[in-house]
C-alpha cells in the first residue's frame, strides 16, 4: 500500500515502518525457534488486534508449531480498557502440558494480558510466555505482568495500523503511526 491515502492523512506521524516490522518480526521468530527447539509449541493468536503480526510471525518460526485463536474483548471507551475482560471466542484446543506463547498486539497498562493468564495459567499448560508487538511501558499498572518477547517500546501515543485499530478501522495499514487526536476527539 502506497503511504498517500486518506488512512496515512489521519496519522500524525509514521512511528514504525513496514521495514522496521519486517526486520523486528523476523528476528523474533529467529529468537523463539531458538527458545523452543525440540518443542512444539502452540501459538495463540489474540484477535482482532495481533492478527497481521501473527500471521508475519508464525511464518518466521521453523518448528512444528500449532497456532489457535482467541478474541477477548475488555469493556471500555475506544482507546482506554477497564480491566473487564470477556471472551467472545476460546481456543479450539485444550492447552493442558503444552508450552504455550501468546501473541498479542500491544501491552499498555497490562491489565487484558494479566487476566488472559490467570485463565490460561488455570488450564495447565506446561509454559507460558507473551509475544508482544508493542509495549508502552510507562503506562503499566501491573508491574508484576512479565512479557517475554516484545519487538518495540513505544511511548504513550495511540497508535494504529499493522492490526491495531480505532473504532476497527486503520488495520490494513502496512506501518504504525500515532493516530491524530482530531480522529477521537471530534
Ligand atoms: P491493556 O489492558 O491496557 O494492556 O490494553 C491492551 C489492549 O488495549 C490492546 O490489546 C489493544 O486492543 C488496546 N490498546 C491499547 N493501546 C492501544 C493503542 O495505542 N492503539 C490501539 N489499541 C490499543
Ligand atoms: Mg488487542
Amino acid at each position: 500500500m502506497e503511504r498517500d491515502n486518506a488512512l496515512y492523512r489521519d496519522l500524525d506521524r509514521i512511528l514504525v515502518t513496514r521495514e522496521q516490522i519486517h526486520d523486528k518480526v523476523k528476528e523474533l521468530g529467529q529468537q523463539i525457534a531458538r527458545d523452543y527447539a525440540g518443542k512444539e509449541p502452540v501459538m495463540i493468536c489474540i484477535l482482532k488486534g495481533a492478527s497481521v503480526f501473527f500471521t508475519d510471525l508464525i511464518r518466521e518460526v521453523p518448528l512444528p508449531l500449532t497456532t489457535d485463536f482467541m478474541a477477548i474483548s475488555s469493556y471500555g471507551s475506544a482507546t482506554k480498557t477497564s480491566g473487564v475482560v470477556r471472551i467472545l471466542k476460546d481456543l479450539d484446543k485444550d492447552i493442558l502440558g503444552k508450552d504455550v506463547i501468546i501473541v498479542e498486539d500491544i501491552v499498555d497498562t497490562g491489565i487484558t494480558l494479566s487476566y488472559l493468564m490467570k485463565i490460561l495459567v488455570q488450564r495447565g499448560a506446561a509454559s507460558l510466555r507473551i509475544a508482544a508487538l508493542l509495549d508502552k511501558t510507562a503506562r503499566r499498572k501491573v508491574p508484576d505482568l512479565q512479557v517475554d518477547y516484545v519487538c518495540f517500546d513505544i511511548p504513550d501515543a495511540f497508535v494504529v495500523g499493522y492490526g491495531l485499530d480505532y473504532d476497527q478501522k486503520y488495520r490494513n495499514l502496512p506501518d504504525i503511526g500515532i493516530l491524530s487526536p482530531r480522529v477521537y476527539e471530534g
